[in-house]
């Protein structure tokens, strides 16, 4: 296994281009799956680990894909099986992506239930509700979910999310635009990742309005063409970048952003007292002397985002006070609070709120996480930590950061990965 070995107390300056961003691009190459000739030409695609992972699971359904600096080619002509196997669905929830496209093209889906999630439940009810307005039939057997269209094609109906939901929205969406008839979705997410997906989807040749707002309206079409597409910026990413300028008391710029995305983790940064410089794409943060306490409720896009989180609350270890940081979306997501303890912060759970006692000297030493957005909290801890921090079991980092440790180190960290073995 690899793990990052961190020398703490750094000060980071310079500028960093963000990633395109992973969440996005998974939907967009479910999305492919839509499409019955041609290839896609996707561009600024991460080269990230759930990004092979979804590659290898198009590839097992009969498509041809290729990547080659950042850019992934896809051909779905030619698929021949329109099972998502377990194997490749345990290793990413994101699999159940597959479940719309290929109900809509190919009048049956079968993939494996996903199973738990590092941090708490994570159903996929809603994912069924919306197939099943369009017209699916859905059993679950021997730990699939076979999903088959009643006539030829999925039909247009009217769906009504009871919360927001960003994969469900995704494959609500991508079920519809090939159903025949009208679709509405009501209460959909607003994210970035699905107001790209729409515009991918128009761009294929779909018929969807009211993109970027909670109110979908979709004119199911016959076919759909492959076209190219370059994706967004990963959000998450240049945020984390940033609470790593915050974090190190640093002044450090983001570029190939979009900063309105970012609007309520910039605010944030505003009040823990960082100035923000926000340019058309690049963000520049600088740290204040001494962070001010901030709290935050992390809760569906435009709020403050449930994949920021765990960062936050690295960030307000350093910062003076106690703030409160509460998940709305994952009430669970808090594996990152007894490893940050270890490293000598001071972090009370109670619920899904976090009390963080600031300002705490950290002290490096081996901590471990269980999933992608805590690892990357315990990278920002590891940098103003005294001594050497290390991360173990990065795995769960190469999921969705691209060259983390490449990028912290140009802008002036000290972060090494090598290889080790775990004790059986
Ligand atoms: N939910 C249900 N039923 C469903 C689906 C969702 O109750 O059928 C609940 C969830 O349990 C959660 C809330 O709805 O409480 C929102 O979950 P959502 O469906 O929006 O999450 P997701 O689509 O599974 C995506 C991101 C996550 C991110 C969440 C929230 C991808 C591949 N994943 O997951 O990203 O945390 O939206 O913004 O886009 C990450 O990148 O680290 C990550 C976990």
């Amino acid at each position: 296994m690899e793990k990052l070995v961190i020398q703490g107390k750094c000060r980071l300056s310079g500028t960093v281009k963000a990633s395109g961003s992973k969440n996005s691009a998974l939907p967009l190459m479910a999305a492919s799956l839509l499409c019955s000739s041609g290839e896609m030409n996707l561009s600024r695609i991460p080269d990230l680990k759930d990004i092979r992972t979804f590659s290898k699971l198009l590839d097992y359904l009969g498509a041809e894909t290729s990547y080659r600096e950042n850019t992934l080619n896809i051909s779905t002509a030619g698929i021949r099986s329109v099972q998502a196997p377990y194997e490749l669905v345990k290793q990413m929830r994101a699999s159940i992506y597959v479940l719309g496209p290929l109900l809509a093209r190919f009048g049956h889906a079968s993939v494996s239930l996903p199973g738990g999630c590092a941090f708490g439940p994570r159903p996929i009810d809603l994912h069924l509700m919306a197939m099943e307005k369009l017209g699916a039939s859905i059993s679950i057997d021997k730990g699939f979910i076979e999903a088959r269209t009643t006539g030829a094609r999925l039909k247009g109906a009217a769906i009504d999310f009871p919360i927001t939901s960003v994969g469900a929205t995704g494959n609500a969406l991508m079920a519809a635009v090939l159903a025949k008839g009208r679709t509405t979705i009501q209460n959909a997410a607003v994210e970035p990742e699905i107001v790209t997906l729409c515009h991918f989807l128009n761009a294929m040749g779909a018929d969807i309005h009211g993109t970027g707002t909670t109110s979908l309206e979709i004119e199911g079409v016959a076919t759909l063409n492959a076209t190219a597409f370059t994706n967004i910026f990963d959000r998450i990413e240049a945020a984390t970048l940033l609470a790593a300028g915050a974090i190190t008391g640093s002044s450090i710029t983001v570029t190939d952003v979009d900063p309105s995305q970012l609007s309520a983790v910039l605010g944030k940064f505003e009040e823990a007292g960082c100035t923000i410089i926000s340019d058309t794409d690049a963000i520049t943060l600088q740290s204040p002397d001494t962070l001010i306490r901030t709290d935050v409720i992390a809760n569906p896009y435009p709020l403050f985002p449930t994949d920021m989180q765990a960062q936050w609350i690295a960030l307000m270890t350093q910062a003076e006070g106690a703030s409160h940081v509460i998940d709305k979306i994952y009430h669970e997501r808090f594996n990152h609070i007894p490893e940050l303890n270890r490293l000598g912060a001071h972090i009370e759970i109670r619920h899904n709120e976090a009390t963080v006692h600031g300002p705490g000297k950290l002290t490096g030493t081996k901590v471990m996480s269980t999933d992608l957005r805590a690892s990357a909290s315990l990278v920002l801890a590891g940098l103003v930590a005294e001594d050497v921090t290390e991360v173990l079991r990065i795995y769960h980092l190469d999921r969705g950061y691209e060259r983390i440790e490449q990028k912290l180190n140009s802008l002036g960290a000290a972060i090494k990965r090598e290889s080790y073995q775990e004790f059986a």
